[in-house]
């Protein structure tokens, strides 16, 4: 075995497209984290789930951030209905899986329960705030979870969104091995690619054999740039600044939660069964707004051991340019105080390229913004 196991020892796959569904009436319409979950699930970047979370499993991650088996899991995998449809269904039936009048997957319905979406909220987000994009998101959604195994019966969304980019965990797997990769680095993105983030991808290249640029495209809050846009800024990014042979773009189709912490361990533990070795974790990993400190993504890494997480995270301090070094840098490496310093918050750059304004060359590489501005017009 030159590659890392699966979380769990074994790569679920839960996908059968010639699965016949003909004789199945009750269907329930999925919004886009749900539709997401299930291809994520039935791939095996879930691994191991094989459904949506039972209750005993969702009460567990919430209080002790793993699965009732005791296997660390920080995120809860649900599937909400209204309390109306949910009275419609029976345990034991198997239901289809809809979106957009597609059907995407069979759901073996073992299970419906009650949330208590208030203590979902504060375990999992550390927040009730409704301004938090995760917690609005989770309150919005419907108020019974439905529970069991699927079945993927038809090709992924986000692969027909994505096709030349799109790679299912075996498929990442076995480009990893035909590259002859035995370490590698995963890389988690919801933005465009600036030189900070390039610099601790590069940093983490001098110690790896590869890297899996891993941009999030599933669902992200409305300001975020869209993924499509970003997907051309990566490509110019790398045909311009990395060796080819270095790195491997493939589109990780989740949901963003902006759960911080805890959305950092699901990060790293869904790259490991991507086949990651390594994961990248810089300051306010999956935040947003000041809800979390801006190491309290790294810190919580501490409440689980090496073995039982399998993959390593590789820790960055907050990366900035120096006016006085002349590059790329953080504390760590730099004496200079922050007049020295030139640091954009995110917010701040979306409105400028939405402005059609060039942040600094300093701050992002100029071919990146020029395929943002343009993205972002038409
Ligand atoms: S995230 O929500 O996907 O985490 P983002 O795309 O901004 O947001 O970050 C991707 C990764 O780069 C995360 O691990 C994050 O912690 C890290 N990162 C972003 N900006 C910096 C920075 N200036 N210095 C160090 N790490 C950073």
């Amino acid at each position: 075995m030159t590659i890392i196991e699966p979380h769990g020892h074994k790569l679920i796959s839960k996908v059968d497209y010639n699965y016949d569904y003909s004789s199945i009436s009750k269907e329930i319409e999925l919004d886009l984290m749900a539709l997401s979950d299930l291809e994520l699930i039935a791939t095996g970047a879930y691994s191991p789930l094989t459904g949506f979370m039972g209750e005993k499993d969702y009460n567990s991650v919430g209080e002790k951030m793993r699965l009732a088996n005791g296997l660390v899991w920080s995120i809860p995998i649900t599937l909400p209905v209204t309390a109306a449809l949910s009275s419609r269904l029976t345990i034991g039936e198997k239901i289809k899986l809809v979106f957009a009048g597609e059907v995407y997957g069979i759901l073996h319905l073992h299970e419906k329960y009650k949330p208590d979406k208030k203590l979902e909220a504060k375990q999992v987000y550390k927040t009730t705030d409704p301004a938090h994009p995760g917690v609005a998101k989770l309150f919005n959604r419907p108020d019974v979870y439905l529970a069991g195994p699927i079945t993927l019966v038809r090709p992924p969304r986000s692969k027909s969104l994505f096709p030349d980019f799109y790679y299912n965990p075996k498929e990442t797997r076995e480009e990893f091995i035909n590259r002859g990769w035995k370490t590698i680095v995963a890389f988690q993105t919801r933005n465009p690619i600036h030189r900070a983030h390039e610099y601790i991808q590069k940093c983490s290249l001098e110690v790896v054999d590869g890297l899996l640029l891993h941009p999030l495209v599933g669902e992200t809050k409305a300001d975020d740039i869209p993924p499509a846009i970003r997907m051309n800024s990566y490509q110019i990014l790398l045909q311009n600044y990395y060796p080819k042979n270095r790195v491997h773009l493939g589109v990780f189709p989740a949901a963003m939660r902006y759960a911080g912490p805890r959305e950092a361990i699901f990060h790293a533990l869904i790259r490991k069964n991507y086949g990651c070795s390594h994961f990248i974790v810089g300051r306010d990993h999956a935040g947003v707004g000041d809800y979390y400190g801006t190491y309290e993504a790294q810190e919580i890494f501490s409440l689980f051991s090496k073995s039982e997480l399998g993959i390593k995270p590789l820790f960055f301090d907050h990366a900035y340019y120096c006016k006085k070094c002349s590059q790329i840098t953080t504390k760590k490496t730099c004496p200079h105080g922050t007049q020295d310093h030139i640091h954009l918050s995110g917010t701040k750059v979306r409105e400028m390229l939405r402005r059609g304004e060039f942040p600094p060359k300093e701050f992002s590489r100029l071919e990146v913004i020029q395929s943002l501005i343009k993205g972002l017009k038409s």
